[in-house]
């Protein structure tokens, strides 16, 4: 396939031919095989998770207090209007590489390398984030058995610490976690092998999950104790401490819980009917997931006082006081292996995106190096998995989980302007899937992810001004090596500025979206 490169205009906004990519999608032969059903079984595989399981409990204790249930509701919105943007992309584009994908081809090459160092937030230090949640789950487990492993080896090196001024504060501290780094090594060495979860084993998995959020509200129900629930609002007890500024607060920070409801729109292009089955999926499973939440929030804060659920491991903690010690190690096993397969799955997502990136030329070739026998990225997949693996041992939930709502809120801005952008520049496009509403759709996304975003920004600024800029010091690190990595790299290796030919190897088209998810292995014709 050649790739049509001759670059127009400024060297940094050099642009992928959308023809190009629709071809390159064509060539692949996807099926059109997945009905509304099996969408919304992707996306509640994907999204359902440590913010549920871990973050809500943050939420509620440090920010919004039982009216974390709204919170859930404006998070939610958010991701549907930024969802909806998604599919109408992913279905003029179906192809591998998603965001990043349709950024290079609607805004062009630096929007690109934005968009895929963006996504490294929303996937790889979301898989440092479900670990870290993951970890306390496991240590919690363990417990039940009287196995208590050392805290050096359960919590990070930087700890969150509640403040004098309300806020949390970090502090450095002597811990490594242990627990967490193992658990992303372990999903490192299946990714490897070229493990990734069968169609019924993901259905399983969203059974489990669901199972036990369920069962979670079915028995903890009657052990609510009205009177956590009031005030249902807590008095602002200044900056983001409660009050409505805290229910926004505490919607960035469970907007972390819906990351992954973009596989449904990337899954577009295997849509049996793109126009009727793209809004079952993302809203469906959107809906199932913020009713859920909402419900398990309202148990969750019911049978704990909020204050109390600033813990690695709120559910556990809340089915430890329900005390039915059978029900409680269920509740765990469910917690432990559907916090494994987002994991699996988030780790998947990231090597996927770099593969893409390095096939491009962004990054060095040894995240595009296929094993010869196991046709997986492994070189590229160890170096991440390590890398992953140092930032959840090192870093505790409460900063990488900001730092995932903070990137993929900005990735979410950009999919809405892409939206935009295309329908202005190639309204001759065909759209199987064309997001409804006008204008109004992907104008609501970018506001809403402004609304997630401005919070996290805010309360970053106002942590530096109390004299706690280690977050602040991470976003800002992060952002100089992104930059650098480009500069220095990503700029003169790029290959649709060398005009080159976009770089073939013999693995065959990228697999369908749906089988990565592991919904139906035969999706691709031969
Ligand atoms: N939404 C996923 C989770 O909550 C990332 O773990």
């Amino acid at each position: 396939m050649t790739a049509e490169a001759a670059p127009r205009g400024n060297r940094f906004f050099i642009k992928k031919s959308v023809d190009q990519i629709q071809r390159e999608a064509a060539s692949n032969h996807l099926k059109r095989s997945l009905g509304a059903v099996n969408l919304v079984f992707l996306g509640v595989g994907c999204i359902i998770g440590a913010g549920i399981y871990v973050m809500t409990g943050a939420a509620a204790a440090h920010f919004a207090g039982p009216a974390v249930m709204l919170s859930f509701v404006i998070a939610g919105l958010v991701c549907v209007f930024a969802g909806l943007c998604y599919a109408e992309l992913a279905s003029t584009m179906p192809v591998a590489g998603s965001a990043y994908t349709y950024s290079y081809t609607t805004l062009g090459e630096v929007f690109a390398w934005v968009m895929g160092w963006l996504l490294v937030l929303e996937y790889g230090v979301a898989a440092a984030t479900v670990a870290a949640g993951w970890s306390g789950n496991v240590v919690s487990f363990l417990g039940n058995f009287g196995i208590l492993i050392p805290p050096e080896f359960t919590t990070s090196f930087v700890q969150a610490v509640p403040s004098t001024t309300g806020t949390l504060a970090f502090t450095a501290g002597h811990g490594f976690n242990l627990i967490a780094a193992f658990g992303i090594l372990a999903v490192t060495s299946l990714l490897v092998l070229g493990v990734s979860e069968s169609a019924s084993v993901n259905n399983v998995i969203v059974l489990i999950k669901v199972g036990v959020l369920v069962l979670f509200v079915g028995f903890g129900f009657s052990y609510i104790n009205m009177a956590n629930w009031h005030p249902f609002i807590p008095k602002n007890e200044g900056g983001f401490t409660y009050g409505i500024p805290g229910i926004f607060r505490a919607a960035s920070v469970i907007f972390f819980a819906y990351v992954g409801f973009e596989a449904v729109s990337t899954a577009a292009g295997e849509a049996k009917n793109p126009q009727k089955d793209m809004p079952i999926g993302i809203l469906g499973s959107l809906v199932i997931c913020t009713v859920l939440y909402m419900l398990v929030a309202a148990v969750l804060t019911g049978v704990v006082p909020f204050r109390q659920l600033g813990v690695p491991a709120p559910i556990a903690l809340a089915v430890d006081r329900i005390g039915i010690p059978w029900f409680s190690i269920l509740i765990k096993i469910g917690a432990i292996a559907g916090l494994t397969s987002v994991m699996l799955i988030l780790t998947y997502g990231q090597s996927r995106v770099f593969y893409a990136m390095a096939r491009d030329g962004l990054l060095p070739q040894v995240f595009a190096t296929l094993h010869r026998r196991l046709r997986t990225p492994w070189i590229g997949t160890i170096i991440l998995g390590c890398l992953i693996a140092v930032a959840a041992s090192l870093l505790p939930i409460e900063i990488l989980g900001d730092l995932v709502s903070l990137g993929t809120a900005c990735a979410f801005a950009i999919v809405c302007v892409s939206v935009l952008w295309l329908r202005r520049t190639r309204p001759d496009l065909v759209r199987p899937f064309r997001a409804p509403g006008g204008w109004v759709t992907p104008v609501l996304g970018i506001i809403g992810s402004m609304v997630m975003a401005t919070p996290l920004i805010a309360d970053l600024i106002m942590k530096a001004g109390h004299g706690d800029p280690i977050p602040a010091v991470i976003l800002i690190s992060y952002i100089a090596v992104g930059a650098v990595i480009y500069l220095a790299y990503g700029l003169s290796h790029s290959r649709l500025a060398k005009g080159l030919d976009v770089l073939e190897d013999d693995a065959g088209p990228s697999p369908p979206v749906a089988m990565l998810h592991g919904i139906g292995e035969d999706h691709a014709a031969p």
